[in-house]
């Protein structure tokens, strides 16, 4: 089977996670912890997991297709101090990575996105700087190599205010992975790398999980349910479509939530309880308990509400 992953026991999958990450008790030894987020197919972890045995190497992927791939080579490596945290990299420093626990951060060829200069969809914006900045140790550094060179100015931008004061010189392509070959094959033979090294620490505490409040409506007519949208500040959810089964009278409502960085496609469901119709969060849906999914909650109640029906409904 192409890419068959070898072992699942190296990888961190940060929507299964329920607290912050501790290093030494995952590794089985406390040392170093390198961080490479969009580390892609894994070809740079495998070989700096290689070449500094000493130190624990953790690669943070949002795609699964990448991370299978990077699951393969460590297995096929036996690299035992690496790991891949399979996940959103706002996520994952958000939530999982603890304050002051990286000795290094760095990043090859993230992801320009040369459409719009203010794409919300750029690593390391300012807000972005900044929590790294607050994951790394006082003495931790961070660099990042890209070979478009607007991408490094706007990088370069987003610097001050983050703690980190920035250098920036020209490399070859010394990494050997997928997207440098790809650069080289197409001719470049130079690529930009920025250092950050901090001048002073940001604390920035760990999110923590928003406790839920569920609902009981005591009637609700399915086939009356319409969709709704709803916005505040910075959060958006709208739901996108209703799934009732009638055997088990089980109502789920797909929701898309859109709340600063963080994107959650996920399933409220409507159950029959004691008074009535509980809205939860359904289970095994694996999102991260949010503001947002709060509004979720209450947005479906709105829905139900307006719903109920007159006594010819399933309540
Ligand atoms: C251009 S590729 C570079 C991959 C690898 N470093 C290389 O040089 O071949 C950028 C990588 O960053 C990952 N990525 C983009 N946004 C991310 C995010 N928010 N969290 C985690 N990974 C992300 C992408 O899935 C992709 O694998």
């Amino acid at each position: 089977m192409p890419h068959a992953y070898v072992s699942l026991a190296p990888l961190l999958p940060a929507l299964g996670l329920t607290g912050p990450l501790d290093w030494a008790a995952e590794f089985g030894r406390a040392a170093p912890v390198d961080l490479e987020i969009g580390s892609g197919n894994g070809e740079y972890l495998v070989q700096r997991a290689r070449a500094a045995p000493e130190r624990n190497v953790v690669g943070l992927e949002l795609l699964w297709g990448r991370v299978k791939k990077t699951l393969r080579k460590i297995g096929l490596a036996g690299v035992p101090n690496a790991r891949v945290l399979y996940g959103d990299a706002h996520l994952a420093l958000d939530r999982l990575i603890p304050p002051a626990s990286l000795a290094c951060a760095y990043a090859l060829f993230p992801c320009p996105w040369p459409s719009s200069e203010t794409d919300r969809r750029r690593l390391f914006g300012h807000a972005f700087l900044r929590l790294l900045n607050s994951r790394l140790a006082p003495d931790g550094t961070a660099f990042v190599v890209t070979d478009d060179r607007p991408y490094h100015d706007w990088v370069l931008a987003q610097v001050p205010g983050t703690g980190f004061r920035a250098t920036t010189r020209l490399v070859g392509p010394d990494h050997a992975t997928k997207f440098e070959r790809k650069w080289h094959a197409g001719g470049q033979t130079a690529f930009h790398r920025i250092d950050l090294v901090k001048r002073e620490h940001l604390a920035l505490p760990l999110k923590e999980a928003t406790p839920m409040r569920t609902h009981l409506v005591a009637r609700f007519d399915p086939a009356r349910l319409a969709m709704r949208d709803a916005h505040a500040d910075d959060v958006r959810v709208r739901m996108k479509g209703f799934l009732f089964d009638p055997l088990q009278a089980v109502g789920m409502v797909h929701v898309v939530v859109v709340e600063e960085r963080l994107k959650q496609d996920l399933w409220v469901e409507i159950v029959p309880a004691t008074g009535g119709w509980r809205i939860q969060p359904a289970r095994g849906c694996n999102a991260v308990m949010t503001d947002g999914v709060q509004m979720a909650l209450d947005l479906v109640l709105a829905a139900c509400e307006g719903a109920a029906g007159r006594g010819d409904g399933p309540a």
